[in-house]
C-alpha cells in the first residue's frame, strides 16, 4: 500500500487570458470548484493507477469539507486517517492562463491541523504501507514525525517539498527520493538553475544531504535525476498544455507507484513523465489525473 499524508483543498480555478501582474486587475472567463490539494491529488492519482492507497489529512466543517470527503469516498481511498477539524477547509485560488500556466494561493485551513500527534494516532497506516509520500502543505513537524516513523520501519519515503521551503537535516536524512521542480530546487540549493549544468550541480548538492535520489521535474523538458554517481535524463514529451496544475502531483504519484512495484529508477521516471504529460492536457487538478490504461495504451 502507498500512504499519502498531505493537504486536501477545494480549488477555485479561474481561467484568464493572461495572469494578473502586480497591481493589475484582469477579467476571469469562468470559475470552477475542483477538489485538489497536493495530498488529495497524489492519493487520488495513485488509486487511479490501480494501487491501494490511504490518505491521512483533514478537511474543515464547512460545505467544502463535506464535498471533499464525498469526492474522496467516491475515489475509494482508505480514509480511516481522514478527520473533520472544527475549522474551515483548505482553499486554493488558482488562475490559469491560455498557455496552461498558473499562479496558486493557498489558505491552509484544516490542513494546518495535521499535527505530529495526529500522525502518531494513525501509526497503523504507516506500518501497513510500503511507500510513504508527503509534501509541504501541512505543518513541517508533522512531515518530520511521519518520515521518522516511516524510516524506523524501513518504509520507502518520497518527499515533494512543495510549496518550497528549507528542509531540516533530519528530514533530508529520512528522505529516500526528493522530487522537486526547478523553482523548488533553486530555493532549496540557493543556486541559479538556468541551464542543465546548473540544475545538475544544484541537484548534486541536494543529493549530498541524504536522499538516495533527487528528481528534478523540468515541465516540457522532462526530468533530470541524480542517483549515486549517475545522472539520468528523461526527455520531455511535446503536448499542448491546457493547465499545468497538479502535473507535479501526477508525476510524484506515478513515480511512487512504479517504485512500489520494484521498477528501476529509469522505468519509474519514464512512466511518471508520460503520466504528467497527459495530465497537463486537461483542466483542473484531480480532474486531470489519468487512469493506468491512458498511460500504457
Ligand atoms: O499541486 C496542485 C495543487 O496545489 C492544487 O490542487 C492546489 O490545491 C494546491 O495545493
Amino acid at each position: 500500500m502507498i500512504l499519502v499524508v498531505g493537504s486536501i483543498n477545494m480549488d477555485f480555478v479561474i481561467e484568464v487570458d493572461k495572469l494578473p501582474q502586480k497591481g493589475e486587475s484582469v477579467h476571469g472567463k469562468n470559475i470552477r470548484y475542483i477538489p485538489g490539494g497536493k495530498g488529495a491529488n497524489q492519493a487520488v492519482a495513485v488509486k487511479r493507477l490501480g494501487a491501494d492507497v490511504a490518505l491521512i489529512g483533514k478537511v474543515g466543517e464547512d460545505v467544502f469539507g463535506k464535498d471533499l470527503r464525498k469526492f474522496l469516498e467516491n475515489e475509494k481511498l482508505d480514509l480511516s486517517g481522514l478527520q473533520t477539524a472544527p475549522t474551515s477547509s483548505g482553499i486554493a485560488a488558482i488562475n490559469v492562463d491560455k498557455s496552461g500556466d498558473n499562479t496558486i494561493t493557498i489558505i491552509s485551513g484544516a490542513n494546518g491541523e495535521v499535527t505530529p500527534e495526529f500522525i502518531e494516532e494513525n501509526i497503523n497506516l504507516v506500518k501497513e504501507s510500503k511507500v510513504v509520500i508527503s509534501q509541504f502543505e501541512i505543518p513541517d513537524d508533522a512531515v518530520e514525525k511521519l518520515f521518522a516513523l516511516a524510516k524506523k520501519d524501513n518504509k520507502i519515503t518520497i518527499l515533494n517539498p512543495s510549496p518550497a521551503k528549507q528542509i531540516s537535516p533530519k528530514l533530508f536524512k529520512n528522505t529516500d527520493y526528493l522530487v522537486v521542480n526547478e523553482t523548488e530546487l533553486a530555493l532549496l540549493s540557493k543556486m541559479k538553475v538556468r541551464s542543465q549544468k546548473e540544475i545538475e550541480i544544484a541537484a548534486k548538492l541536494m543529493h549530498s544531504k541524504g536522499p538516495k535520489a533527487v528528481v528534478v521535474t523540468l515541465g516540457a523538458d522532462g526530468a533530470l535525476t541524480i542517483s549515486g554517481k549517475e545522472t539520468i535524463t528523461t526527455d520531455g514529451i511535446k503536448v499542448k498544455a491546457v493547465d499545468t496544475t497538479a502535473a507535479g502531483d501526477c508525476f510524484v504519484r506515478a513515480f511512487a507507484v512504479q517504485i512500489e512495484k520494484g521498477r528501476n529508477l529509469k522505468e519509474a521516471l519514464d512512466f511518471a513523465n508520460q503520466a504528467a504529460a497527459i495530465s497537463v492536457q486537461k483542466m483542473g487538478a484531480s480532474s486531470s489525473l489519468p487512469l493506468l490504461n491512458e498511460i500504457t495504451s
